[in-house]
């Protein structure tokens, strides 16, 4: 029988070091890209690839997230007495009825393992995804988890969501050495992985960004999985010694990541969302442009 993804992990507990001190008291995926915060993006594109149960794994901050995906009784009820409908609905929608929202706490962050590995009991057996919110995806056919779900239909192993970078930037990522899969050109044999490579040692340009399909086993090997880089139980160690056990995918998805974790990226997407927002897009765009001609104003004349 043919087995779903359902469940998605939300890894939240992070403490969020460079965005500091906006992180202090507040979880990095609670930052807003024009008028959404972040862990929302995620979470709708997981309802949108067809997963009912969500499972966050917070921290110390973990109160705005549980907050924001809860009834706001109040708010609604405030809204409704002001009759603003369209506002009510946009609160209400956050979380549609069929979708349920489990917590769980990391009591220390040990690494993004280990934040997976808070999930075992809850995912259970069975294949599930993983989101990172700070990597935020615009993607058409659904949103970049959807498409990946559809290769796990037809393939029924583990899938990385990969995104090639430039050559000098593999010390930031996972990277992966690709083989060749005949089925389908983005798609690729995962044969090894390595976590943040120097260039000279990276085995490709192909980097894990913040999306997984993964199947139950990687609990048993996490949960065997000693400290590495960072002192942390890294992911990345996990797939390695999956990846030796079963077949790994690697897809190249459509669609263009902001690396929201970073602050030149958190801009940036603020900046791309701002042009395409429907309310504010074209005001924001003569903007841009009147302080675009200003710079090369001052440009031409120093
Ligand atoms: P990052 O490597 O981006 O770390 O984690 P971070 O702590 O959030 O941010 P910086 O580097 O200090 O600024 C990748 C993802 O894994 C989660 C984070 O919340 C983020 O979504 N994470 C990381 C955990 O949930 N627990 C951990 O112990 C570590």
């Amino acid at each position: 029988m043919k087995r779903r993804v359902r469940k998605a992990v939300f890894p939240v507990a992070g403490l969020g070091t460079r965005f500091l001190p906006a992180t202090k008291a507040n979880p990095k995926e609670m930052l807003t890209v024009v008028d959404k915060p972040l862990i929302q993006y995620g979470v709708e594109e997981a309802v949108a690839a067809g997963v009912d149960t969500l499972i966050f794994i917070t921290g110390r901050t973990k109160n705005a997230i549980m907050d924001h995906f809860d009834k706001a009784y109040e708010l609604e009820a405030e809204l409704e007495a002001r009759s603003k409908h369209d506002l009510l609905k946009l609160v209400q929608d956050i979380v549609p009825p069929r979708v349920s929202c489990v917590y769980i706490r990391q009591s220390e962050a040990l690494g993004l393992g280990h934040a997976v590995l808070c999930a075992s009991a809850v995912v259970g057996d069975e294949p599930f995804a993983i989101l990172l919110a700070d990597d935020l995806i615009d993607a058409p056919e659904g949103g970049a988890l959807a498409q990946m779900i559809a290769h796990f239909q037809k393939f029924q192993c583990s899938i990385l969501g990969v995104e090639r970078v430039p050559p000098e930037e593999t010390y930031k990522y996972g990277i992966v050495h690709p083989l060749p899969f005949a089925q389908n050109q983005k798609l690729s044999n995962v044969d090894s992985i390595v976590e943040k490579p120097k260039p000279a040692e990276a085995p490709s340009n192909l980097a894990v960004v913040g999306r997984y399909i993964l199947t139950p086993r990687i609990f048993d090997l996490l949960a065997k999985t000693p400290r590495g880089a960072g002192n942390e139980i890294q992911l990345t160690d996990g797939i390695a010694k999956l990846l030796q056990e079963e077949q790994v995918l690697a897809y190249e998805f459509e669609g263009r990541r902001y690396d929201c974790g970073s602050k030149l990226g958190y801009l940036i997407a603020n900046i791309e969302y701002g042009l395409k927002h429907e309310e504010l897009g074209d005001d924001f765009r003569d903007y841009l442009e009147s302080l675009g001609s200003k710079l090369s104003e001052t440009h031409s004349s120093n």
